[in-house]
């Protein structure tokens, strides 16, 4: 790509180049697993600082891979980026390690909230952030059961507790960008707009947040805008208003009807036959 400093012009152009740059900028990305199956097929997703951009899609669209190539995890499930680029603040990320991309500044909240069921809440954290004592003290402000529940074994921490944890974990070394996939998975409402609050605190706070959803409800509350990922493409993307109000959202991710009458997004045979957002 160019990194001229020709001048931007058409429906792309911004005011400034800094202000028109974003923080992540995901480019025709393309990842097989076992060097066979294709699970991404081209999504580019752009991410500027101070935002919340949710992630939505059916089971099995591509969500959990594009945030595993973003976080250098793909190695892992024998995935590979195959084509495009991703790049965090200008630095290229698909040949960087797990571990160097979380230092340039990516904290991550992957599937099945990774935590150490055998060790206290306070030794989660400090594992994950190297003993920094004021990040430890922000956690705990921003969690208080988590402070509350410190010195006990994280195992024993409610599902949502445990997410707290996880996302406390990623907090701990201190992200320009935090990504998350399903944070409010298997959890009770309450705890679901608890996370959900927590996040749009932590942006308040300064930290960009990159947020895979299948609560689309819940998803486009909080995100400034979203992108809808179906068979491994982007197939919409949007401010989160005029995603919340398009009728295909409304029917398929939300569960409602402009009429009344609810529906589910799983009830695709329907679904597949308009295609709208494919032609
Ligand atoms: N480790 C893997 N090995 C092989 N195929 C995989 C692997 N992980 C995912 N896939 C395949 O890649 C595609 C995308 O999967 P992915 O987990 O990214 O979907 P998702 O959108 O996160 O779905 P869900 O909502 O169920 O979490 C699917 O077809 C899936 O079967
Ligand atoms: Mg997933």
């Amino acid at each position: 790509m160019a990194d001229t400093a020709e001048p931007v012009t058409g429906p792309d152009a911004a005011p400034s180049a800094t202000s028109s740059q974003p923080l992540l900028e995901v480019t025709g990305v393309e990842v097989t697993y076992q060097e066979v199956i294709n699970a991404l097929r081209g999504i580019t997703i752009r991410v500027h600082s101070g935002a919340i951009v949710a992630v939505l899609g059916p089971n099995g669209a591509g969500k959990t891979t594009t945030l595993r190539a973003i976080t250098g995890l793909l190695d892992f499930h024998r995935g590979e980026v195959v084509k495009g680029t991703i790049r965090f603040d200008g630095e290229e990320l698909t040949k960087l390690s797990p571990a160097g991309i979380v230092d340039l500044g990516i904290g991550q909240v992957m599937e099945g909230r990774r935590i150490f069921a055998t060790m206290t809440v306070e030794e989660n954290l400090r594992t994950a952030g190297f003993g920094d004592d004021d990040a430890l003290a922000e956690v705990m402000t921003r969690f208080p059961r988590l402070g509350e529940r410190r010195r006990q074994l994280a195992g024993y921490l409610s599902g949502g507790e445990q997410q707290m944890l996880a996302i406390g974990r990623a907090l701990m070394t201190r992200p320009r960008l935090l990504v998350l996939d399903e944070p409010s998975l298997g959890l009770a409402p309450m705890l679901v707009e608890a996370i959900a609050g927590a996040i749009g605190e932590i942006r308040d706070a300064g930290t960009t947040v990159l947020l895979v959803e299948q609560n689309a409800a819940v998803a486009l509350d909080l995100a400034d805008r979203g992108y809808v990922i179906e068979n491994g493409r982007v197939v919409m993307d949007a401010d989160s208003r005029t995603l919340r109000e398009d009728p295909d959202i409304m029917e398929f991710y939300l569960g409602r009807q402009k009429g009344g009458e609810r529906r589910h997004y799983a009830d695709v045979k329907h679904y597949r036959r308009r295609k709208r957002w494919l032609s």
